[in-house]
């Protein structure tokens, strides 16, 4: 079987910030609630003329300047995609003159990053595949409903991109495993005939988050010989900052571990993994030899997750 590696990462977020306290002038709300519910204190907002299709391209630039390998299959993961047609990875190619790939887009919102990541594993694996660059990018901002205040604060825009090789496998992917548990896809909805907006279950959301959270990195520990005193890292999805205290706890395992950087991005569904290992990544927080673990959660509702020894 061929190794496939994590080559390279990049990410994008737009320039305006969106305050906690922003947020107290256009909602019955206060820094306070917001910060103890949820760890965020601000999150970024694309312009109005800004594309979830832009800053995948600007993700992804930021991804293929740190490689000479060009990718011979894009995904590009997004929920938030201005158009149906062209797709995100035809308008992603074609502002990136890349040529002679094949491409599409791939929808499983929160966990969509990860997902694309045990995809492109296995098409690497199985066929003709490479080298696979995947985008994650979001506009939340397109689908929150400023007015409501117990969703407007949780979401933010950004996007990510990683570049997957069997060229160069650093980095080696070694595990992958996707989930859906169907009996709750209306626990999350957007998009919507009669309502377009984002909402939520947030209760049920968490509980299902925690539970998953803990289960997933128990069974990958497991999975790949490693015990919770070795050096691993969780890069989980940005949903909110208790939900991974509520799992460390539960799972005895110290927050420390945890990657996160919550506080200043929000909840960008499919993006938030990957700024958040681009950050660690440039802040050189993972070593030879390190397990480090990406678990994505969200609607559907569905989980990913892919563990990488660095
Ligand atoms: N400011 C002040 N008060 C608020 C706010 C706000 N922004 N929002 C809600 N409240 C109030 C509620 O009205 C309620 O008041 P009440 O007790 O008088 O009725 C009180 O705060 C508690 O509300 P809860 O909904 O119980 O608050 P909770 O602590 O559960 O936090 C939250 C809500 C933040 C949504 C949390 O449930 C959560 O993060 N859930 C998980 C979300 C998630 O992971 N979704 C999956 C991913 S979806 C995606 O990523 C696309």
């Amino acid at each position: 079987m061929k190794k496939v590696g994590l080559l390279a990462t990049g990410s994008y977020a737009p320039e305006r910030k969106l305050t906690n306290s922003d947020l107290e002038k256009m909602v019955d709300t206060t820094d306070e609630w917001i910060t103890t519910r949820t760890g965020i204190k601000e999150r970024r907002i694309a312009a109005d003329n800004e594309d979830a299709s832009d800053m995948a391209v600007a993700a992804a630039r930021d991804c293929l300047g740190k490689t000479d390998l060009r990718p011979d299959l894009l995904i590009s993961s997004t929920a938030t995609a201005e158009r149906a047609c062209p797709f995100q990875a035809s308008i992603v190619a074609n502002r990136l003159n890349l040529t002679n790939l094949g491409a599409f887009d791939l929808n499983a919102v929160c966990s969509g990053l990860v997902y694309s990541v045990a995809v492109a594993k296995s098409m690497i694996q199985a066929g003709p595949y490479r080298n696979v660059l995947i985008t994650a990018s979001e506009k939340m901002s397109m689908l929150t409903d400023y007015t409501d205040r117990a969703s407007c604060v949780l979401f933010g825009d950004g996007a990510a991109a990683l570049m997957l090789s069997s060229e160069e496998p650093e980095h080696e992917i070694l595990a992958t495993e996707l989930g859906l548990d169907a009996t709750g896809s209306d626990y999350v909805i957007m998009g919507g005939r009669e309502d377009y907006y984002l909402r939520q279950d947030g209760r049920k959301d968490f509980k299902f988050a925690v539970t998953i959270l803990g289960e997933v990195i128990n069974r990958l520990l497991r999975e790949s010989g490693a015990s919770k005193n070795d050096d691993f890292y969780i890069v989980p999805h940005q949903a909110n900052y208790r939900i991974l205290e509520s799992a460390a706890r539960d799972n005895k395992i110290p927050i420390e571990r945890f990657i996160y950087n919550i506080d200043r991005y929000g909840n960008t569904s499919s993006a938030s993994i990957g700024l958040a290992l681009d950050e660690a990544v440039k802040e050189g927080r993972f070593k030879k030899g390190d397990l480090v673990v990406l678990v994505g959660f969200g609607g559907g509702l569905s989980w990913a997750s892919a563990a990488i020894r660095w």
